[in-house]
């Protein structure tokens, strides 16, 4: 006698799928596709507005880098171009060496060095050395003071908005983020009233200068060792640079 058709459908279906499970709980060797390397270096796509970057006096520029965990050297970078504001940037960074950790927009020297990160994203550990990185880091200000007020006035390294806000007055002097700008520049010094903090042209003249880079008598804590690090001596400089550049917003 013949069994019925659909009995025979049933059983081999039900043989294949106990065959299948039992194989793939077994397996532990199949390679994850995902992962596989295919190519040996990224491509990079950034996009974004970038604000203020003509402000910039000086030897220093802002760039489109990367960067690994072992130097401060970028392994590759693209000098921002210097254009209108309201352009939307689309910027390319080819043959990225996949030892990369990091996309920056940073602040660099001419040795190519990090001075400051403006913005930064960590490749993820299963990036695809196929595909394009692709970033938007919408509207960024990338000028000079941006830069001092984002790494100095409220970094975390210095802390100088720490000491100086609206809740702790000191000097009555309000270093956080929105106010910064108008609380140094042609504002009179509280701790010496015949300077103004901040005198555009005029660096030698300001006292914001004084205090950061020989300290002043009237001022009751010594402001210089903020920046003998290796990572703030540059701000020195930039800070200059920016006061004899007319201290532009
Ligand atoms: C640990 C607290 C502290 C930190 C951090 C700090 N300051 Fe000060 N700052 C002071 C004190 C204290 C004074 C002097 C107040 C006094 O003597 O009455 C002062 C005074 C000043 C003055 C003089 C203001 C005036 O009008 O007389 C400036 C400018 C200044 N600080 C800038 C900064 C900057 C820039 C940073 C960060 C790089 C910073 N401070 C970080 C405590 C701090």
């Amino acid at each position: 006698m013949m069994k019925h058709p659909y009995r025979i459908i049933m059983r081999t279906v039900l043989c294949a799928t106990v065959a299948w499970s039992m194989c793939s709980c077994d397996d532990g060797h199949v390679d994850d596709p995902v992962f596989e390397n295919t190519e040996d270096s990224y491509n990079v796509e950034i996009t974004g507005k970038f604000q203020s970057l003509n402000t910039w006096r000086g030897t220093y520029s802002v760039a489109a880098a990367c960067f690994n965990d072992e130097s401060n050297y970028s392994l590759i970078q693209k000098v921002l171009p210097s254009s209108t504001e309201d352009t939307v940037q689309v910027l390319k960074l080819s043959n990225v060496p996949t030892n990369a950790k990091t996309v920056e927009i940073a602040v660099t020297n001419t040795l190519r060095k990090r001075i400051a990160t403006l913005y930064s994203y960590p490749i993820p550990y299963n990036q695809r050395y196929s595909d394009t990185i692709k970033i938007d880091v919408g509207t960024l200000n990338v000028g000079m003071f941006g830069s001092i007020n984002q790494f100095i006035f409220q970094g975390t390294g210095t802390n100088c908005a720490r000491c100086h806000s609206a809740e702790r007055p000191t000097a009555n002097l309000d270093l956080t983020a929105a106010h910064a700008y108008n609380s140094l520049v042609n504002a009179p010094a509280e701790k010496d009233p015949s300077k103004l903090r901040v005198k555009p042209g005029d660096a030698e003249g300001s006292f914001l200068y004084k205090v950061i880079s020989e300290g002043d008598e009237n001022v009751g804590y010594s402001h210089v060792g903020l920046f003998t690090d290796d990572t703030y001596a540059p701000f020195l400089d930039i800070i200059k640079a920016w006061i004899d550049g007319g201290a532009k917003e």
